[in-house]
């Protein structure tokens, strides 16, 4: 018989929000007539902004027409897209980044969880802990990782965001190549100071270490202080990825783009210690396993960059945000210590109980839906994650659900 990859067997038998989706609907089932409220899954609720609907269907016209048909598109992404995505929110902050270093897919889970490919099998990993199960589970399929133990994979650098130290992850204190950072943070919603993440830059150029940098919840940064880009960050063109996404700002969950930034300075060195491009590397593994996003998801994409859909993205992300201030605010009258939900839609509270145990208590007492904390790694224990998408009716009952429940 044919052999399969064992390290699929190291995972988790199942996706973190596959396995809660599962609990929701058993629950669902066993309890037909209550109403759930979902503050679990960061899916967002309203619709597209009118200008990205409008370019969204002229695309689709286009398409309709033999004259502006299009057939397969450039891998990377029409250059209408690129140059717009490079202008709008990197070059306008004095980020170095040009169009050519924009790779547009369908996705920042599947760009930050195809990055990998581009390393080498014995690259030591450092993730964040709590953190984003895509970066581990990716790199444990690879085959950069030992077992699980504890809730742990051996050979991973875990860095702890705990209360103690605000959640905010320390340089690694052994050597690693790899670093994953996000900011705003997913799951606990804390954000990076321009210091905080000069250190992070620094420790990579002195380490020869490559960050890559999760950005898909930049647009809800409010204060403008905080850096949106690890590119504000001199020198970061030399050492970082970045992932951007267009699913929790202008509601492309199920639409898909996103845009990931491979700088032409950025080096890896091979076996015989000759540096080589990592742009070279990502353009080629894009072009052999990606076709491109649909030309009609670009043409609305594009929109996004437009002056009115920049106001109107903006007006989206401010919605969910007074969702996520009403969060936090009820969680702090209910005593509960938190992070997050000022400049993220997530809200990282500190429940100092078991966390799978808030999920069911919250669940059946309540009918509301969070994120168990442990689904994110060992320092999530203790924690919940409530996501500030849905409409604010429902954030405001889920959140007098929860007071009545606790
Ligand atoms: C989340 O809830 O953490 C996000 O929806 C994950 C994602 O964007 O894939």
């Amino acid at each position: 018989m044919t052999k399969i990859n064992e390290n699929f067997l190291k995972l988790k038998a199942s996706y973190l929000f596959a396995d809660i989706a599962r609990r929701v609907s058993e629950f669902q089932a066993a309890n037909p007539d209550r109403p759930i409220l979902k503050l679990g899954i960061g899916d967002v609720t309203e619709p597209l902004p009118d200008t990205v609907l409008k370019a969204f269907h002229d695309g689709i016209d286009e398409m309709a027409d033999r004259n502006t048909f299009r057939g397969y598109g450039p891998e990377q992404g029409y250059p209408f897209l690129r140059e717009a995505i490079a202008a709008v929110d990197f070059q306008s902050r004095g980020a170095p980044i040009s169009a050519d270093e924009v790779f547009v897919s369908d996705g920042a889970k599947c760009d930050s969880g195809n990055v990998q490919e581009i390393f080498a099998d014995d690259c030591r990993i450092a993730v964040p802990d709590p953190v984003y199960p895509v970066y581990v589970d990716t790199n444990v399929m690879a085959g950069r990782t030992g077992a699980n133990v504890n809730d742990r994979y051996e050979g991973l650098v875990y860095l702890e965001c705990t209360p103690e130290n605000n959640y905010f992850p320390s340089l690694p204190s052994t050597p690693v190549d790899v670093i994953y950072l996000c900011f705003p943070n997913n799951p606990t919603g804390a954000t990076a100071t321009k210091e905080q993440l000069e250190a992070f830059v620094n420790y990579a150029r002195e380490n020869k270490a490559i960050i890559l940098y999760d950005a898909a919840y930049v647009a809800f940064i409010r204060d403008e202080s905080l850096p949106q880009s690890i590119y504000e960050i001199e020198g970061a063109d030399e050492v970082a990825i970045e992932f951007r996404s267009l699913s929790k700002n202008a509601g492309f969950t199920g639409t898909r783009c996103a845009y990931t930034i491979v700088p032409k300075k950025l080096k890896g060195v091979d076996s015989s210690g000759e540096e080589i491009g990592l742009h070279a590397l990502w353009s080629r593994r894009h072009s052999t396993k990606f076709n491109g996003t649909s030309y009609p998801v670009q043409k609305a994409a594009a929109a996004v960059f437009t002056p009115e859909g920049q106001a109107e993205t903006r007006a989206l992300t401010d919605f969910y945000l007074n969702n996520a201030k009403h969060i936090r605010e009820k969680v702090q009258a209910l005593g509960l210590s938190c992070v997050g939900g000022d400049n993220s839609p997530y809200i990282w509270i500190n429940m100092a109980t078991d966390s799978w145990d808030a999920f069911d208590m919250l669940l059946n007492k309540a009918g509301v839906v969070c994120t168990p904390g442990a689904g994110f790694g060992t320092c999530g224990e203790g924690h919940i994650r409530l996501s500030a998408f849905n409409s604010y009716e429902n954030v405001v009952e889920a959140m007098d659900r929860i007071a009545e429940a606790l």
